[in-house]
């Protein structure tokens, strides 16, 4: 039995939707339509249930629908642990965006005490070979589902940061200016840098007893330049105030948790997974979500909302069906997108069905 799950979706005036609801009984919900009918804007648009900025990761005002320009809202009955709550994600067309659960106006970190979500969307297919920065995003997003605390110590570090580099590129050498700021800097790292490894340390965990399916990937956290980040506060206080002659002469700050990467390796074939087939980078995506979702099942009380995005390219019809397979077994709300029914037809009745399409420039869904 799901026990967390969107029950009741209502956009307005956010991208190509002017106003639109959608039903939902738990199951699974597969999504179809054509490119661009507006499959993914749905899945943005439960992305934003969820603290931080959702699964396209802009700013509020590139979601207001065009023409119009009137800031837009995104309403959710959303059932968790046993309790109905009504969540309210509105953006006025200026400032930013406010939440209210039950009613009541609430930072967006609350939204982490009642809702966890995990997405994989198409960029990601690029993750293993591109640069560290979509790797540190994704691991972060990880590191976000199961400590809602991160997306604050995030902002402190790179709010501490930018005043750093700022003395940096003006030169100034006085050790004097830098103690507090790298106080802060070392305070919010050194909780970015625990989170991250209690993230890989809940996604290996899980891997343990897991029967599924996908490949398994071995995680492996890094720095550039193969600096070790150290775990606590005071001690990545001294890194900086070490750095800081080369930092000058850069301009910017070169150690730290915003220089972290990691690497994965496709445990079985021993493999990096920038060497894998794409196939098989995306099944190794997948194994990682699916961990993902298993650990927050146990530690949050139930598996995630899932949001996967055109989730069988590059899967072959033998892994589609696992991943069907897998996604039911865990009891997860999963929100899924494809072009076509046909992608679809191995839930069978596990899942329910929406048709997505364009109506002159505004999106229309019907449910199946
Ligand atoms: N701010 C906006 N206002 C109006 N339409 C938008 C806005 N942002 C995106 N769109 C439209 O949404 C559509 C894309 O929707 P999307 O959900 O990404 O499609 P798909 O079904 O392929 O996933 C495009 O037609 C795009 O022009
Ligand atoms: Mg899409």
């Amino acid at each position: 039995m799901t026990t967390l799950a969107v029950t009741e979706l209502a956009l307005s005036h956010a991208r190509s939707y002017k106003g639109a609801v959608v039903e939902a009984d738990g199951r699974p919900v597969a999504i179809y339509g054509a490119n661009g009918a507006g499959k993914t804007n749905i899945l943005e648009a439960l992305s934003l249930l969820s603290p931080g900025r959702g699964l396209r990761g802009v700013k509020a005002d590139e979601i207001t629908r065009a023409p119009e320009r009137i800031g837009w809202k995104i309403t959710a009955t959303l059932q968790s642990l046993g309790h109905i709550h009504e969540v309210e994600v509105t953006y006025e067309g200026s400032g930013t965006r406010c939440v209210t659960i039950d009613g009541k106006t609430t930072p967006q970190v609350a939204l982490g005490h009642i809702v966890r979500m995990v997405w994989l969307v198409p960029v990601m297919d690029r993750l293993w070979v591109e640069g560290a920065e979509g790797r540190r995003r994704f691991l972060d997003r990880v590191a976000l589902s199961f400590e809602p605390r991160h997306a604050d110590v995030s902002l402190a570090y790179e709010k501490a940061m930018r005043q750093r580099n700022r003395m940096l590129k003006n030169g100034i050498t006085d050790p004097g200016w830098y103690r507090a700021v790298e106080a802060q800097m070392a305070i919010a790292g050194a909780a970015i840098h625990t989170n991250r490894q209690h993230a890989i340390a809940q996604l290996t965990a899980v891997r343990e007893e897991a029967g599924t399916t996908f490949p398994t990937a071995t995680l492996n956290l890094s720095h550039a330049e193969g600096f070790v980040l150290p775990d606590d506060a005071g001690a990545l206080a001294e890194a900086f105030a070490d750095s800081r002659p080369r930092d000058i002469f850069a301009g910017r700050t070169l150690v730290g948790p915003h220089r972290a990467d990691f690497d994965a390796t496709y445990t079985a074939k021993r493999l990096p997974a920038r060497q894998c087939s794409t196939g098989e980078q995306k099944a190794l995506l997948i194994s990682l979500i699916l961990a993902n979702a298993r650990a927050l099942a146990l530690g949050f009380g139930a598996p995630p909302i899932l949001l996967l995005d055109e989730v069988s390219a590059h899967l072959d019809a033998g892994r589609r069906a696992a991943l069907y397979d897998e996604i039911c077994a865990l009891g997860a709300q999963a929100w899924m997108t494809g072009t076509g029914p046909e992608l679809f037809k191995d839930l069978g009745n596990r899942a329910q069905r929406l048709e997505v399409f364009d109506m002159n420039g505004t999106s229309k869904i019907t449910a199946h």
